[in-house]
């Protein structure tokens, strides 16, 4: 079996299998439904040839081609198979492919159906069960399949079904045992599926029915007894048809009559600003209502003299950068490096980043960022650093970069 394999099927579930089991009930009759609808269009087809002589080659192709479908459809429907037989002509018609071997159909042809079609041969009882158990899942499912940290618990969780946060389990909600069957044996271990065997899975299943007080403990699980037990929930699942028991009876014409003449809006959500519009914003915000205090105790005498106003078109103007850049508390280097302390900051020297040459070797120049020398590499980066890093057109508006270094100033300058 193929990676891939293991890694769809477990993924598709019961009822996928259950579709794929009506689909090959039911293809035959498909077929003939496709040859009557082919049928039709090779008529239409060769309709419209007759009237537009434009179109007569086109169409013929189209006929070809739609004749061709036919043919093989018939072929297959003569022979009583369903389309998930090989198709016989179809190597003549494209030239591709062979027919599938019937050890190569086996292997695909795993899934177990509710009423236990499919069920290899073979049996496991408790004991061994929990033996497999213990030293194979207890360390993700726990000893008894209670669950163990937050891995998913296996067994009861009976009568919570209808609470607002209810226990899932084998036992509690699962409505039949094939599902655990199957997909235990092929999915489980996590990390190492597909190495169970059949008697080894009916003894694990066992084990969780055991653990689920389904079963006593001298019963064993094979092929023959699969089908004496059923799951508490199996009569839990129930068709939705909502559609007509209850939308015909609560829908009804909406009542237009008494409403009120006019609406007038108020006020508007962004007026009022109660929504900040990213995290970081909301964390600049409140770090814009800390820094008030400390201006007025002259503590930090640089920002003392810088206008709220500024930092706050900083803080918008920060979104083109923000994609690359963090700033801040517990900023980190992104695309770009963190900006934390940039005035006065040495170029390129943030540890850990890996900066282009231009940067690195201004740094090691001994250049640091200035105010002047941050206008100009924002104005126009790379003409300013040629073979920067820094994939960015510059900052459109000159009044910005004022704005942004006051916006990095008071958030980032740790
Ligand atoms: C390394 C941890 C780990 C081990 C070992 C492990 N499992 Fe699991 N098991 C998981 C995880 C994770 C999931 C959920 C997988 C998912 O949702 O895709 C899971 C899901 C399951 C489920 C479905 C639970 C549900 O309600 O959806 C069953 C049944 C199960 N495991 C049985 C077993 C059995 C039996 C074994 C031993 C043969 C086993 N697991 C070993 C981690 C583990
Ligand atoms: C598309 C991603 C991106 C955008 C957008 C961006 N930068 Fe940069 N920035 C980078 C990269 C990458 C570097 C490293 C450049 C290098 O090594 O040449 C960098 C470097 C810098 C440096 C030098 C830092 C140091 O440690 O020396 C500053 C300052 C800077 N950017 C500021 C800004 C500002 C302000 C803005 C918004 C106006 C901005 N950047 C927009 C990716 C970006």
């Amino acid at each position: 079996m193929s990676k891939s394999l293991n890694l769809f099927l477990p993924a598709i579930g019961g009822t996928a299998l259950m579709l794929g089991g009506a689909y090959g009930f039911t293809s035959r009759d498909y077929a003939e439904q496709k040859i009557e609808s082919l049928e039709i269009q090779v008529e239409q087809s060769t309709a419209s040839a007759a009237d537009a002589v434009a179109n007569a080659r086109a169409a013929e192709a189209e006929i070809e081609v739609l004749a061709a479908e036919r043919d093989e459809l018939q072929v297959i429907a003569a022979a009583g198979g369903g389309l998930t037989q090989p198709a016989p002509v179809a190597e003549a018609v494209y030239g591709l492919g062979r027919e599938a071997l019937p050890e190569e159909i086996a292997a695909w042809d795993v899934d177990i159906l509710p009423d236990g079609r499919g069920l290899p041969v073979g049996s496991g009882d408790v004991w061994t069960g929990e033996e497999i158990f213990v030293e194979q899942c207890a360390a993700c499912h726990g000893d008894f399949a209670e669950g163990s940290g937050n891995w998913p618990v296996l067994a009861g969780g009976f009568g919570t079904l209808s609470d607002e946060d209810p226990v899932k389990t084998i036992g509690s909600y699962w409505p039949y045992l094939s599902t655990s069957w199957d997909y235990i044996n092929r999915s489980m271990p996590f990390g190492n599926a597909g190495t169970l065997s059949a008697d080894d899975t009916y003894a694990i299943v066992a084990y969780i029915l055991y653990s689920n007080d389904l079963i006593d403990d001298d019963f064993v699980l094979s092929n023959e007894t699969f089908m004496d037990v059923e799951l508490p929930n199996a009569g839990g699942f129930v068709l939705d048809d909502r559609a007509d028991t209850e939308y015909t009876v609560w829908r009804a014409e909406p009542c237009m009559t008494g409403c009120k003449e006019g609406v007038e809006i108020t006020m508007h959500a962004s007026v009022v600003d109660v929504t900040p519009e990213t995290e970081e914003e909301a964390a600049a915000e409140e770090a814009a209502v800390v820094t008030e205090p400390a201006v007025e105790g002259a503590a930090v005498e640089t920002e003392a003299a810088v206008d709220p106003a500024l930092i706050e078109a900083g803080q918008s103007a920060f979104r083109q950068c923000s994609a690359c850049h963090e700033v801040g508390e517990n900023a980190s280097n992104r695309t770009g490096p963190e900006l934390n302390g940039l005035l006065g900051r040495s170029i390129g020297s943030i540890d850990g980043f890996r900066y282009s040459s231009v940067m690195s070797d201004a740094g090691e120049a001994g250049d640091t960022w200035t105010a002047e020398a941050l206008d100009a590499f924002l104005t126009d980066p790379r003409g300013v650093m040629s073979g920067t890093k820094m994939a960015f057109r510059g900052v459109r508006n000159p009044e910005d970069i004022a704005a942004i270094i006051a916006y990095i100033q008071s958030v980032g300058s740790e």
